[in-house]
C-alpha cells in the first residue's frame, strides 16, 4: 500500500502548529515541488531529533485540488457541509492548503513551521496559524479528557485510511478541520454535575456518566451506523489558546466524509425531538475546511507525474 502521512494516524503529541494557506501562485508545478520539499522537512527533523516525535501532515483543500493536482478527484472529495440551525453554526472558511505540524518539543515544532513558512512564502499565503497544545494528561480546555476514545493500534490505520481498493488515493484521508472558540467563562458557571449531562462522560475518568442524554456531546457525536467496526473518526485536535481566547482547533481523519458530515449535522441540528448537542452553548465553530491528504507516495511522485 502507498505510505500514508504520519500525521493522519499519529498517537497523540505535545505541540502541534496548524496552518492554513491559500495559493497565490498560478504555477502548479512549483507548489507540487513545494509540498515533497515539506515532507522531506519533516522526515529531516524526525531523523535528526527522534525523540522530539515528529509527525507532518499536508492536506490539500477541496476546491484546490483540480488546479493543483489535475486529473482525477479522491471520490468522496466534497465540499465542507453548510450545517446550520437556531444559533448554531459550522461556517465554512475553505483553504486551499491545510499542513499540521506535531512535535513533543515546542522548539522543533516552531523550526519546522519557519521553514514550511519560507517555502511557501512566494507561492501562498497564511491564512490561520494557531498553536496547539497537549492540556494536562489529554483534557480539552473545558476539563474533560479528550480523545480518549479514539480507535487504537491497527484500527486506527483501518477508519482513517483509504485501502488498496482504491489504487490511485490508496494510503490517503479525508480530513475536516475546524476552529472552535469556547466560552469558558460560561462554562465554568456550571457545576460538575451540569458539565457532566452536557458532556455525557464523567469528568475525573470519562466514563459514560448517569447524567448522559439524548443532547450530551458524546451521543450526538456518535452517529449510530449499521457496522461501527468499519466507519469511525480519529480525532487528532488540540487545546489553544492565551490569556483571553482559548478553544479547540480540531481536525479528524476518516476514510470517508460521510462520517463527519453526519455527525456535524447531528450536533449542530440533532433530533425532531429538538436534540441538538447542548456543548455548543458554550463553544462555537469559527472556521471550517474539507481536504484530502494524498498518501506520501503521491505527493513524492506528482512532483515528475505532471
Ligand atoms: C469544541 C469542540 C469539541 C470538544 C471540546 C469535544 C470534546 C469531546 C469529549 C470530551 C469527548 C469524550 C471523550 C472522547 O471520546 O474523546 C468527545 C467525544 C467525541 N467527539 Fe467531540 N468534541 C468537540 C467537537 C467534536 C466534533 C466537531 C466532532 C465531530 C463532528 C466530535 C466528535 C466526537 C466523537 C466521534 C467522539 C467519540 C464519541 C464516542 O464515544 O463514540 N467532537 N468529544
Amino acid at each position: 500500500m502507498s505510505q500514508p502521512q504520519k500525521g493522519v494516524c499519529a498517537e497523540p503529541n505535545l505541540h502541534a502548529q496548524y496552518l492554513l494557506f491559500n495559493v497565490s501562485d498560478d504555477d502548479a508545478t512549483e507548489v507540487r515541488a513545494k509540498l515533497a520539499r515539506i515532507l522531506d522537512i519533516f522526515d529531516h527533523y524526525d531523523k535528526e531529533h527522534y525523540e522530539a516525535m515528529v509527525t507532518g501532515m499536508i492536506a490539500v483543500g477541496e476546491s484546490y485540488w483540480q488546479e493543483l493536482y489535475p486529473g482525477p478527484v479522491p471520490s468522496e472529495l466534497s465540499a465542507f457541509p453548510d450545517v446550520q440551525c437556531d444559533d448554531r453554526s459550522a461556517p465554512v472558511t475553505q483553504c486551499d492548503l491545510f499542513i499540521q505540524i506535531r512535535t513533543d518539543r515546542v522548539d522543533i515544532c516552531y523550526a519546522i513551521g519557519l521553514e514550511v513558512m519560507e517555502l511557501m512564502r512566494l507561492h501562498a499565503e497564511l491564512v490561520e496559524s494557531v498553536s496547539g497544545f497537549r492540556y494536562l494528561d489529554g483534557r480539552d480546555l473545558n476539563g474533560f479528557v479528550y480523545g480518549a476514545n479514539n480507535p487504537r493500534g491497527l484500527k486506527r490505520r483501518e477508519m482513517a485510511i483509504i485501502g488498496d481498493e482504491n489504487p490511485l488515493f490508496a494510503g490517503g484521508s479525508y480530513i475536516h478541520v475546524q476552529c472552535y472558540k469556547h466560552d469558558l467563562r460560561r462554562w465554568h458557571s456550571l457545576s460538575e454535575r451540569q458539565q457532566e449531562q452536557v458532556m455525557g462522560v464523567t469528568k475525573e475518568h470519562n466514563l459514560v456518566s448517569p447524567e448522559c442524554s439524548d443532547s450530551s456531546h458524546v451521543i450526538r457525536a456518535a452517529t449510530n451506523w449499521s457496522d461501527e467496526s468499519h466507519e469511525n473518526l480519529i480525532l487528532q485536535g488540540m487545546p489553544y489558546g492565551d490569556m483571553t481566547t482559548q478553544g479547540l482547533f480540531f481536525v479528524c481523519c476518516a476514510n470517508s466524509p460521510r462520517i463527519f458530515k453526519s455527525r456535524l449535522y447531528s450536533q449542530v441540528v440533532g433530533t425532531s425531538e429538538g436534540d441538538y448537542d447542548r456543548w455548543l452553548d458554550f463553544t462555537s465553530a469559527e472556521s471550517g475546511g474539507a481536504y484530502f491528504a494524498p498518501s506520501v507516495t503521491f505527493i513524492q511522485e506528482s512532483v515528475s507525474r505532471f
